[in-house]
């Protein structure tokens, strides 16, 4: 019998960047992230003879695949069984599965659509094997984290950390929930500058972290504090220590990546610009706003309810200027429909 699961991307305020063991994903640091309320994606999985995947946009126009996608969800699939063989019922799971994806999100625009993805594939695996076992969420995010590291944190709702882990066991690092999404109501004014597909996917740029000569302080700087200040800010509603936390995150992630070899560029002149917008309101009348990227140029607006009108309206004359809006909240976890 099929199962649907349905996930929502996340946003990284302590972002997770570079790998210690880049086939099963275990992160270098904790990171931190908020899960957002949409735009979602839905999956359907089913035992098959083949692996199929299927994948359709909001509009329920099919996506062209390549071949590396259906291989990044066989990849997935076989490592799956790897860790269910570790819980004692690899079995329960087929060796191939139809896949059936209806996304709400543009690919590769910083959207973080890999990480509502495999949160998602994760949850109707768990669905799928209910019967031998039911999976806890943290074994869950051990799932998601297969796939895409950061897809571990949209296996829950609210505030959720990825933690590194002790040991280099396959399940090592999972995520867990810090506050739920009731605990502090936030918005996420999501500003996307252009559709242009980003050249370099965020896999291969883990793999290129450790070249960069400021990479080690970046670890060390999570690991000894920053994490800890993060979460701290969270439990505490504190927006203007979450703000100066996050935005030095953001920067440092960005300045890794600008150093490493080959070099990436994910922010340009637009994400600068739209930033530089945030800062002024914020400058002007102490805005409760803050700014940040992922792997690509859109800009996340974290707002307090208080900010919210005003940076909508911010939002909405970027789209005059070409840019997509998206009006998202914090949301809840990934769940079986
Ligand atoms: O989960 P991945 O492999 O797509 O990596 C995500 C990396 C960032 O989005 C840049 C940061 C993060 O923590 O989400």
């Amino acid at each position: 019998m099929s199962v649907t699961a349905r996930a929502a991307p996340n946003i990284a305020l302590i972002k997770y960047w570079g790998n210690r063991n880049n086939d099963w994903r275990l992160p270098m640091a904790d990171s931190l992230s908020v899960t957002l309320d949409r735009p979602t994606v839905e999956i359907t999985i089913d035992h098959a003879k083949a692996m199929t995947l299927q994948s359709f946009d909001a509009t329920g126009k099919e996506k062209m695949l390549k071949p590396k996608d259906i291989q990044r969800f066989a990849t997935h699939l076989a490592l799956t069984k790897e860790y269910l063989a570790k819980l004692g019922i690899a079995e329960a799971l087929p060796d191939a599965a139809s896949i059936i994806i209806h996304s709400a999100i543009p690919s590769s625009i910083g959207l973080a659509s890999s990480a509502a993805v495999f949160g998602c594939i994760a949850k109707a695996y768990a669905g799928l094997i209910s019967g031998a076992r039911m999976l806890t969420d943290k074994e869950i995010s051990v799932i998601a984290r297969l796939g895409s590291g950061s897809a571990a944190r949209s296996i829950f709702g609210g505030f959720v950390a990825l933690r590194e882990g002790e040991n280099d066991a396959i399940d090592a690092s999972f995520a867990e929930q810090i506050a739920p999404a009731s605990h502090w109501n936030l918005h996420d004014i999501v500003i996307v500058p252009s559709h242009d597909e980003k050249k370099v996917g965020s896999t291969e740029g883990h793999a290129g972290a450790h070249t960069s000569p400021m990479y080690a302080a970046r670890i060390h700087d999570i690991r000894s504090r920053r994490e800890q200040a993060c979460i701290d800010a969270v439990l505490a509603k504190d927006f203007k220590k979450l703000m100066e936390v996050s935005e030095e995150d953001c920067w440092d992630m960005h300045e890794v990546i600008g150093t490493q070899k080959p070099p990436i560029e994910y922010v340009n002149n637009e994400t600068h610009r739209i930033v530089q917008g945030v800062i002024d309101m914020r400058e002007a009348d102490g805005t409760e706003a803050l700014y940040t990227m992922d792997a690509g140029p859109t800009v996340h607006v974290l707002c307090t309810d208080n900010a919210h009108d005003k940076i909508l309206a911010y939002a909405k004359e970027q789209e005059k200027k070409g840019c997509t809006v998206y009006e998202t909240k914090i949301g809840g976890p990934a769940v079986l429909l």
